[in-house]
């Protein structure tokens, strides 16, 4: 079986690569659609690759009658994820802010009360004086990216921070900012070497994308400078500041309408979670005996992971992944730099209903496809 498992088992993510909004307002509009009948007492029944954890538990907000899985195969991750879960169940919004290491609660004069949250939640793999929405792999790889980008760039490029209105950014940034740096930094490290020497240690995406690295990664950011204003992104904060700077930094889980409704799905545990250690493939597997349609998945939030199989398994796990699914099942993928060669019988790809709320996503590095499942399989 070709999956990543060696490179994604410790802790990578601790913030986000992924904006969740996007899987979020997705699976409203299913609901509010009338495409999602659930049956009288039915739970909504969800499953999504956990990551840090910020990926996943924001999908609970949609609907407090929700079962949700969060899969993933690394412990540290789903370590930290149960940590978050405790965390918004005891917490207002600043404190779990400041928690994590949100703006405006990164300076040192926060340690002391980050140690007592953590003590409220008996956490103790943390310590106080980390923060800890920066300690995964990921995140401290793109705190280096933002070094060199800085050294090669200059202070030019960080105006991109000033600017409060978007047509004002798009303006600089087509007509004003000289982008002849730029272009070598996408070059040194917009690429596979790069990326797996100082991340991936060799198993980095297979691209099978059609643009080489240097025009993925330059439509990429061009989009994200064109359509998304810098001080609430948090992508390109961390790809050019190292961090989140700005308070009005957007990221699903500190939304303040989103976590009212987390904090109240799973404060009175209205939300059912469980969390499982194991490859996305495998636990497939084990499950196939006692599958009826109380276990199977309305929808499915799967990040990129299918993006690193290979072989059978990028051709046939849709098709198991479909013995898991209701009929009329959302599946969300995100593609990144391969999209992977698989069979899609018996699904409908339905990304163009949801253009206008892809188009929203803050990260612009992925390909994001919907697919509808079509025939029930009983
Ligand atoms: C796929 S990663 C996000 C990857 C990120 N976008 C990147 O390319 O570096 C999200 C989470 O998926 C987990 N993961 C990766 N492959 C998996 C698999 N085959 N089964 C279960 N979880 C997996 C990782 O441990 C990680 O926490």
């Amino acid at each position: 079986m070709k999956t990543q498992k060696s490179y994604f088992s410790n802790l990578n993510y601790t913030l986000a690569n992924e904006d969740t909004s996007v899987e979020v307002e997705i699976l409203r509009r299913f609901q509010l659609s009338g495409n999602l009948s659930l049956r009288p007492n039915e739970k909504l029944n969800i499953f999504s690759i956990c990551g840090s954890g910020s990926r996943a538990l924001p999908l609970a907000l949609v609907n407090e009658n929700t079962r949700l899985t969060v899969l993933d195969t690394s412990q540290d991750q789903i370590d930290l994820a149960k940590m978050r879960l405790r965390a918004i169940q005891r917490f207002c919004l600043d404190d779990y802010k400041c928690l994590l290491g949100y703006p405006p609660f990164h300076g040192d004069v926060y340690i002391d009360r980050r140690i007592k949250l953590l003590e409220l939640i008996d956490e103790t793999h943390f310590v106080g004086q980390d923060i800890i929405i920066y300690m995964g792999r990921w995140e401290k790889v793109f705190a280096k990216i933002a070094k060199l980008t800085s050294l090669i760039c200059g202070q030019k490029l960080k105006k991109v921070f000033e600017f409060k209105e978007i047509a004002e950014q798009k303006k600089w940034w087509n007509e004003s900012y000289n982008k002849f740096w730029w272009n070598i930094a996408l070059w040194i490290i917009g690429n596979k070497v790069f990326f797996d020497r100082l991340l991936y240690k060799g198993k980095f995406v297979k691209k099978n994308l059609p643009q080489s690295y240097f025009q993925f990664y330059h439509q990429s950011y061009s989009y994200l400078f064109e359509n998304i204003l810098a001080r609430k992104n948090f992508f390109m904060q961390l790809s050019f500041l190292g961090k989140c700077e700005f308070s009005e930094v957007e990221v699903a889980e500190i939304k303040p309408q989103y976590y009212a409704l987390m904090k109240k799905h799973f404060e009175n545990n209205l939300v059912e979670v469980e969390f499982v250690k194991s490859d996305f493939i495998e636990f497939l597997d084990s499950r196939e005996s006692r599958l009826d349609d109380s276990t199977k998945f309305h929808f499915i939030s799967l990040s990129d992971v299918p993006s690193y199989f290979e072989g059978d398994v990028e051709k046939n796990f849709l098709q198991k992944l479909s013995l898991h699914l209701m009929t009329g099942a959302l599946v969300v993928l995100r593609h990144y730099l391969r999209i992977p060669d698989a069979n899609q019988e018996n699904f409908t790809d339905v990304t163009n209903y949801y253009s206008d709320i892809i188009n929203l996503d803050q990260v612009g590095m992925y390909k994001i496809q919907i697919l509808k499942y079509n025939k029930s399989l009983i």
